[in-house]
């Protein structure tokens, strides 16, 4: 089938494959960002070729030789995904890899910046550096297994083809100087990150299910008494008169006053996020108006409101402004809408609007954080909250995914991956085996999007472990200390697209040694003795350049696998390795986070006092660009914000943003 590629945007082209359909773009009603234009195009759209096999439409794209690939959803258990298939489907993570994701983004990027996009919201399969074909020119060389020792299940040339289960679809191909350069063009395109206030980068606690007023004024209390700054308050399913399905409407029992509530919270600089789902109870004071507007099936007793129609939004909206919004309530969690199994409406659900039920399990969460953050930004007010379903469309609405997983390395893996899928995750701590499970935990939070205890089930607490109290007490001051060069991470999402925390691939492409020889035969763990195709899942590039690498709990060593370039340790401000090597270190219970910086970096941090301390690593440190402005209003993006210049010598000086690092 012949293709024309319209190049929309300087390195951005698309196609449309008839008859239209539904695109994942349109239902976050943001439009590419402008600043998009930035770049220089490199085009090479005559790479990809298509064809119609029955119901589907396939891509298919030829393999550059060293060409890794990144995305197609957000991951839990690896960052790379070549020799991977994913049947993209939105729903829980169940601890394996196969598409079913919080995020099923239908995208993929490869080290040599090229990045492929269905903009669509029907199904799509990925076939990462698998699907070989018959009539290849070069196809692959049969060899005997049991005789040939060149024998090997994954084989050149590599291709990945891409299958769309739908008559038409949108197409979007993506070509970046880099991996990185491909990213921030793909976030741009679908409009560019959020920027969340100030106050939601600080310390969030979400209460027990069935706390009341009195005892969330009690724990704010006991914050303040053991001086441990909290940002956040998040109220879990009983602030309301139903849950599970909800009524959005106040316990009148556990909060009588809430405003009063609020108010005295804010006084505290304490702001109040809510809990709900998407399923509404009959007690619901909106019960009557959302029925009509309601899919056919029924969760958890609850109507599932179609979020599609701009009637049934306008009436959320009306009700949560007054309700919630009037009150001061500075955001919202939206839960349950991934299909934790059971618990959602059946893919042949009928909607209103006329999305099945499986095209409208795609586009739920995304629609739900539409309409609460066009709430807030009616009132010149940014929030930020959290959701367990997203996708890539919505990368410019302040949310972040979580789950209930607990697992610590699923927890990284996700961290790392997320920027490959247009949103950001974020790890919780809601459970601590002992004080060193709690201390881990403790210091990976720290280093996420959102310092998130989740205390819904527990009476989890920061000082309940007196043992590592100074050590929880020093991550929370780093992070605090690194609250601007954070914000500024941010910044650079929502401006030039690139995502604050990334995976250690984005900024340094594969770095590692592949080595073609077999895998160990192994007939449990390696049956087809898969070649050892290294992964890095577990360090991370946080803001500009500080690359963390989080300590599990229970571990005594760390190895990292430092990128190339020279690097430094943070604390001790020593050089540590030339790059392109492996080292382990041994950790115990007082080791902090192991922090290392590249070369000739420095990184600000902002103390207590309001001044400056600029740690600098190498001979030849390069000055810091730090992004201000009022932290909690839209004015930003009328143009009130600054870039300024940190140089080592404590020189500070205004710059403009185009110049800005
Ligand atoms: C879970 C959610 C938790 C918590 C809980 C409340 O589904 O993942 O974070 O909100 O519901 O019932």
């Amino acid at each position: 089938m012949e293709l024309t590629w319209q190049n929309s945007f300087p390195g951005v082209w698309e196609t449309f494959i008839d008859p239209p359909r539904h695109t994942l773009t349109e239902f976050s009603g943001v439009p590419p960002a402008t600043s998009l234009r930035y770049a220089s195009p490199l085009p090479r759209p005559e790479r990809i070729s298509c064809n119609k096999v029955g119901h589907h439409i396939v891509f298919r794209i030829p393999l550059l030789p060293n060409e890794y690939l990144f995305g197609g959803g957000l991951k839990f258990q690896r960052v790379s995904i070549d020799s991977e298939v994913y049947h993209l489907r939105m729903d829980h993570s169940s601890g394996v890899d196969n598409g079913c994701s919080h995020v099923p983004t239908p995208f993929v990027a490869t080290t040599a910046g090229f990045g492929f996009f269905c903009d669509t919201i029907d199904d799509v399969s990925l076939y990462m550096a698998t699907a070989q074909r018959y009539k290849d020119k070069d196809r692959i060389i049969e060899r005997d297994r049991t005789t040939d020792d060149n024998w090997r299940c994954n084989n050149p040339p590599y291709f990945m083809e891409i299958a769309v289960n739908a008559p038409g679809v949108k197409a979007v191909i993506f070509q970046g100087e880099s991996l990185r350069d491909c990213i921030c063009r793909f976030n741009l395109y679908c409009g560019g990150g959020f920027l969340p206030p100030k106050w939601g980068l600080g310390v969030w606690h979400r209460t027990n299910i069935k706390m009341d007023a009195r005892q969330v004024q009690e724990l704010a209390a006991d914050y303040k008494r053991h001086q441990i700054a909290l940002d956040v308050i998040g109220l879990e399913p009983g602030w309301q008169s139903k849950a599970y399905p909800c009524s959005y409407d106040w316990s009148k029992e556990r909060f009588p006053d809430p405003a009063d509530l609020i108010g005295e919270l804010k006084k505290q600089n304490i702001r109040v996020n809510l809990w709900e789902n998407p399923y509404v109870s009959e007690h619901s004071s909106i019960y009557q108006e959302l029925k009509r507007l309601s899919g056919s099936h029924l969760v958890w007793g609850g109507i599932v409101p179609d979020y599609a129609l701009p009637e049934t939004r306008k009436i959320l909206k009306k009700h949560h402004e007054k309700n919630h919004l009037d009150y001061g309530v500075s955001g919202y969690k939206l839960d349950e809408s991934d299909g934790y199994d059971a618990w959602l409406w059946p893919d042949h659900a009928e909607f209103p609007s006329g999305l099945s039920g499986k095209a409208y399990r795609n586009v739920c969460g995304v629609l739900f954080q539409r309409f609460t953050t066009e709430m807030f930004k009616a009132r010149n007010q940014r929030t930020y909250g959290l959701t367990r379903s997203s996708n890539c469309c919505a990368v410019s609405f302040p949310c972040i995914l979580y789950n209930d997983r607990y697992d610590f390395h699923e927890y990284v893996t996700a961290l790392c991956s997320c920027c490959f899928t247009g949103t950001l995750w974020c790890p919780e701590l809601h459970d601590a085996k002992n004080a060193e499970d709690f201390l881990r935990r403790m210091q990976l939070i720290a280093f996420s999007p959102m310092v998130l205890i989740n205390a819904w089930a527990t009476e989890l607490r920061p000082w309940m472990f007196p043992e590592v109290e100074t050590a929880v007490r020093q991550v929370l001051e780093l992070r605090q200390q690194l609250l601007p060069y954070l914000y500024t991470a941010f910044a650079r999402y929502h401006q030039k697209g690139l995502p604050p925390i990334r995976s250690v691939f984005m900024d340094y492409g594969y770095y590692l040694q592949t080595d073609n020889s077999a895998g160990k035969l192994d007939a449990t763990k390696n049956p087809y003795q898969v070649v050892n195709e290294e992964d890095i899942n577990d360090q991370l590039i946080f803001g500009d350049s500080l690359m963390v690498c989080p300590i599990a709990p229970g571990t005594k060593e760390r190895t990292v696998l430092f990128p190339p370039g020279n690097w430094y340790d943070f604390y001790s401000g020593q050089l540590i390795s030339q790059g392109k090597d492996r080292q382990t270190f041994p950790v115990d219970i007082n080791t902090p986070t192991p922090l290392f910086v590249p070369e000739n970096k420095t990184i600000p941090l902002l103390g207590k006092d309001k001044q400056w301390t600029l740690r600098s690593f190498g001979p030849d440190p390069e000055p810091v660009d730090l992004y201000e402005d009022d932290g909690e209003s839209d004015l930003y993006l009328r143009g009130q914000f600054q870039w300024f210049r940190l140089y080592p010598d404590g020189r500070r000086e205004q710059i403009q943003k185009e110049d800005a690092q």
